[in-house]
């Protein structure tokens, strides 16, 4: 009989086209509203499970190092979800690696919630197809779940668990469209993402921002399918503005923005005024993610290095799914 139980998974951070702000069921992170996002290949986390026999609390290793609190008892409210799948009780030893930086609205959650899912799933050798995976990620981080399949991905809000999953809507071949990023600030944000959900009905813009997203994501959908970056531009814009416009009259309100980061926004404006494709969008933090043709990365990536405030650039292309890499 076996004693040990042990996968290693891959995922990488996904940026959101049409954002997840606000639950419907923040315990099933059941969202208000459908989303959309593509994952970014360049920067992914790896982490590897080992489920042993003996009960007991779980460890969590984070790039080398011990890990307690919330972030481990995250980890651990997550897998009791696997064991109860696998009728399983053991405990876990969980090492993760990744070079996200964490809590700075670049979806660190994501990616390590997805890779995590898988690496767990495949320890204990429960057969799951990619909807149920993407399913099960959810549980532990609403946009982990699209990073579960590859590319381009839509999750569909559904109003039950079975029905809340994300599914790849075009591969990352696709379209070379990039994401360069703008650093502002790497300090761990003052209030995290689960919270902000929490907050959202108590904005009078929530209803309206939930009401049409639905409208977004299939003209979002379409801009993808035909790679149609201006009107791409727009929709993804105006979501993400009206995302922050939520945060910031949710009550008490949520304003990540940084001097910087309205610096980047309108130098975007202007260089599209001049003719450089480039759209704008941002996640739960100050950063700005940039997005343009692979053609012009490389000069937007050298113009965000100029704007003052921007502490580093990092870009990246459209990325596969989450996969296991190996298992023993
Ligand atoms: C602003 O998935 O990080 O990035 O489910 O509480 O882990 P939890 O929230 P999370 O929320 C993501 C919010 C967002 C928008 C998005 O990625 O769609």
């Amino acid at each position: 009989m076996r004693t040990i139980r042990r996968a290693t998974a891959q995922a990488h951070p996904n940026i959101a086209f049409i954002k997840y702000w606000g639950n419907r069921d923040d315990q099933l992170r059941l969202p208000a509203n459908p989303s959309l996002s593509m994952n970014l290949g360049a920067l992914r986390t790896v982490t590897t499970v080992t489920f042993l026999e003996e009960e007991g609390p779980d460890a969590l290793i984070l790039n080398g190092i011990l890990v307690e609190g919330p972030a481990r008892d995250r980890v651990e409210a997550f897998l009791n979800h696997v064991r109860r799948m696998a009728g399983f009780r053991g405990r876990a030893v969980v090492e993760s690696n990744t070079d996200i930086p964490a809590g700075v609205g670049l979806a660190s959650s994501a990616a390590a919630f997805a890779a995590l899912a898988v690496a767990a799933a495949t320890a204990l050798e429960l057969a799951l197809s990619e909807r149920e995976l993407s399913i099960l990620a959810r549980l532990g981080s609403g946009s982990a779940c699209r990073s579960v399949p590859p590319g381009f991905v839509e999750w569909v809000a559904g109003d039950r668990h079975e029905d809340s999953y994300a599914y790849s809507i075009a591969p990352p071949e696709h379209w070379a469209l990039w994401d360069v990023i703008a650093i502002v600030s790497e300090q761990h944000k003052a209030v995290g993402s689960s919270e902000g959900h929490r907050r959202a009905a108590t904005s009078p813009l929530h209803t309206s921002r939930v009401a049409t997203a639905p409208d977004r994501i299939a003209r979002c959908r379409e801009a993808i399918q035909r790679r149609d970056f201006e009107s791409l531009t727009e929709i993804v814009e105006t979501d993400a503005i009206w995302m922050h416009a939520v945060m910031m009259t949710s009550r008490p309100p949520l304003f990540y923005w940084e001097p910087a980061t309205l610096m980047v926004l309108q130098a975007v404006r202007r260089w599209r005024d001049e003719g450089l494709p480039v759209a704008f969008t941002l996640d739960a933090g100050p950063n700005v993610h940039v997005l343009c043709p692979v053609e012009v990365a490389d000069e937007v990536m050298r113009r965000l290095q100029k704007v003052p405030g921007v502490q580093r650039v990092l870009s990246s292309g459209p990325g596969g799914g989450a996969r296991r890499i190996w298992n023993s």
